[in-house]
């Protein structure tokens, strides 16, 4: 049966010294506004748009206005922030992206987005495990209801359906997630809803954790973008041979594809579409110099 969640024990703060404490010192700060800045420089959002998933951070009335200097991959954004455990994790959740079925109580809710480290690039194969609580807030310590893991695909993308979950005394609305790049430290955190009275009292709420949701008829889409400290080179290794011939609009390019640009060569550092506007010396987050 679920059990009643344990306010108290939530409360625990997370262990100085493990991995997800803090960054440590002298780490290399993380910029997705970056990312977003690239794109609304030229005037194009999502930054991915091919993909159907927009990039988490597109704040309104933030990057999106206005024109900016060509950005760098390292304007003050940190790794995402830490957060208790609480008591209610479980090893072996069900790998899946959805926690509902047709008939599960409560407002449909999908939270996907993306995971970089630290050089801005996004992790593929990361594993998310997410638990949280059910329309009642309560969570399941027999079973496995609304626990489920998943990995990022190929561009770092992830997608979980499920509810929105309920409140329980002593805490505002959250989804606790564990994430972890392959091979690397695990990440534990948990994930905030905007505009919840509750965000205002709850000691454990931290804004720089708040989702982005907006609502789609009875439904609610959050997005959210991890950022992992996880050492990266920014010169990834090209995976498939350079495309012969210049950089051209319309054109699926895959991260490592080469091209050349007013006579200069170009590497494909995130997968995308290109638009005109989008041409390598503009848009720094989507090509290097090669
Ligand atoms: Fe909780």
């Amino acid at each position: 049966m679920p059990a009643p969640h344990d306010h108290e024990a939530e409360t625990a703060a997370v262990p100085a010294g493990t991995p997800e404490a803090a960054p440590p010192a002298g780490a290399r700060p993380v910029s997705r506004k970056s990312l977003l800045r690239a794109a609304a420089a030229v005037g194009a959002v999502p930054l991915l748009a091919c993909t159907g998933v927009a990039l988490a951070r597109e704040h309104t009335g933030g990057a999106a206005t206005g024109l900016e200097p060509t950005p760098a991959c390292d304007d003050g954004d940190d790794p995402t922030v830490p957060q208790t455990e609480g008591p209610y994790f479980k090893p072996n959740s069900p790998h899946r992206t959805s926690l509902v079925n047709a008939g599960t109580p409560g407002i449909r809710l999908t939270v996907s987005g993306y995971v970089f480290g630290r050089a801005c690039l996004p992790i593929a194969g990361a594993l998310l495990d997410f638990w949280q609580a059910d329309v009642n807030g309560a969570y399941d310590n027999t079973g496995y209801a609304f626990r489920g893991h998943q990995f990022t695909d190929a561009r770092g993308a992830f997608r979980l359906s499920t509810i929105v979950p309920g409140l329980y005394p002593g805490r505002t609305r959250h989804i606790h997630v564990k994430v972890q790049a392959p091979n690397r430290p695990v990440l534990t955190t948990q994930l905030y809803f905007p505009d919840e009275p509750r965000n205002n009292t709850d000691a454990i709420f931290d804004a720089r954790l708040l989702m982005n949701v907006r609502e789609v008829g009875p439904s609610r889409e959050g997005t959210f973008d991890f950022v992992l400290d996880v050492p990266q080179s920014p010169s990834p290794t090209p995976t498939t041979a350079p495309p012969a011939g210049t950089w051209a609009a319309g054109r699926a390019y895959r991260a490592g594809d080469g091209v050349t640009y007013g006579g200069a060569a170009y590497v494909c550092l995130q997968a995308h579409t290109s638009v005109t506007g989008w041409e390598p010396p503009r848009v720094p987050a989507l090509w290097r110099a090669a």
